[in-house]
């Protein structure tokens, strides 16, 4: 047979995928899963009843292209009155979750040998995309003990080859929420240096500590800013794979042309249920589901702050923790395979988010399972100890 592709030579299976593969495979009956990445809550119930509704009464036909005018025109004057930016229904394109929206954005956007600048640590598929469009991806390092982008690299990276900047507070898998005077230097380079700005605010509601800051809000007019955001984690909606993005309508209508290559539309009844989602007898459910959250991460926190040497900072936002192992182990998916085999716990090892010092711990999941879980860390992080 001839060569496959030689694209797909530029993507790897991140570690953190082939970890969680690895785990199903050993048979231990306790395993807990901190590796992931999705809300453990069930979708509310007001919006499943709406797409069962949509799909008895035969809404099962392809929408517009751009999605449901209903649902552009309800989030459109959301990001206006939330981010107080210009932009209107046909700036907003409906997208099979949040991670087409990267795709299709960067597609557009990019051309080989064009950089694109990325924060570490950053997620993961942003990277694969970059390579995907034939981009150079270009790193900012972060301090490894607070988590937070080290900004005055940035300023020294950009220069004329770079296209592109991507932001992501909060972020997955730190959890830092970026600083606004952060975020206006960012703003402010990508005005200097004509950048577009990717920001993906997929995270914004989870909040623990201040208040969530988009850098669209710089961009009144949105010229160079798209923003990328999803249904999955607020709604506990990952399966339903319903996101957008938001831009200027020149830009969003070429990035419909690169949608167009490989869909028709997001399924109608994710859409439905998406519009049910917004309105605001869903905000009662939402706002359980973080207090949740809140708790745990709480829970996360205290339990850390036993083990000292697992470096973490209280991230503020998101619900992952990015604990630094490198005082007591330096390659973080070794670290990973410990945890694994030893306390039966599944976590990710931070060299899939650009960082072999850390491991990203996911708090969605059930107390009752932190507790065990975190038990068996502490425990475990003392054998590793005592063993080296
Ligand atoms: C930062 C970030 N962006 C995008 C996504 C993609 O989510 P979805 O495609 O379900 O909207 C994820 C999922 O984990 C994420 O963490």
């Amino acid at each position: 047979m001839k060569d496959l592709a030689e694209r797909g030579k530029l993507i790897e299976r991140p570690a953190h995928r082939a970890i969680r593969d690895y785990a199903a495979k050993l048979g231990y009956r306790d395993l807990i899963y901190l590796n992931v990445g999705e809300p453990d809550f069930s979708t509310p119930k007001n919006i499943v009843n709406a797409a069962k509704k949509a799909m008895e009464k035969g809404f099962t036909h392809y929408t517009e292209e751009r999605g449901l005018v209903k649902l552009r025109e309800s989030l459109a004057s959301k990001i206006r009155a939330e981010r107080k930016v210009e932009v209107e229904k046909d700036g907003i394109l409906i997208t099979n979750g949040s991670a087409e929206a990267i795709f299709i954005a960067l597609m557009s956007l990019i051309n080989p040998g064009d950089e694109v600048i990325l924060f570490k640590p950053y997620y993961p598929p942003y990277l694969s995309c970059v390579r995907i469009a034939g981009g150079k991806p270009v790193f900012i390092p972060f301090n490894t003990e607070t988590l937070t982008p080290n900004i005055e690299a940035l300023k020294e990276v950009v220069n004329e080859k770079t296209k592109a900047i991507i932001v992501n507070s909060p972020c997955n898998p730190s959890g830092v929420v970026y600083d606004k005077d952060v975020l206006k230097t960012i703003a402010e380079i990508a005005v200097d240096k004509d950048l577009y700005v990717l920001s993906d605010e997929v995270y914004d509601r989870f909040i623990y500590n201040g208040s969530f800051y988009s850098i669209s809000s710089f961009d009144k007019n949105l010229e160079r800013t798209i923003i990328i955001n999803s249904f999955s984690k607020t709604y506990a909606m990952t399966g339903w794979r319903i996101g957008y993005l938001a831009g200027n309508k020149e830009l969003v209508s070429n990035i419909l042309k690169m949608r167009g290559a490989v869909n028709v539309c997001v399924n109608a009844i994710s859409q439905i249920a998406a519009l049910e989602a917004l309105k605001k007898s869903s905000e009662k459910h939402v706002k359980k589901m973080l207090a949740e959250y809140a708790k745990r991460r709480k829970f996360v926190l205290d339990m850390l702050s036993k083990v000292p040497e697992l470096k973490c900072p209280k991230p503020d936002g998101a619900f992952y923790i990015f604990p630094n192992v490198s005082a007591i182990e330096k390659d973080s998916l070794k670290f990973t395979m410990y945890l694994l085999e030893k306390a039966h716990v599944v976590v990710s090892p931070g060299n899939s988010f650009g960082s072999n010092e850390h491991i990203r711990i996911s708090y969605s999941c059930s107390m009752e399972n932190l507790r065990k879980a975190f038990n068996r860390i502490v425990k475990a992080v003392k054998e590793y100890k005592a063993k080296t």
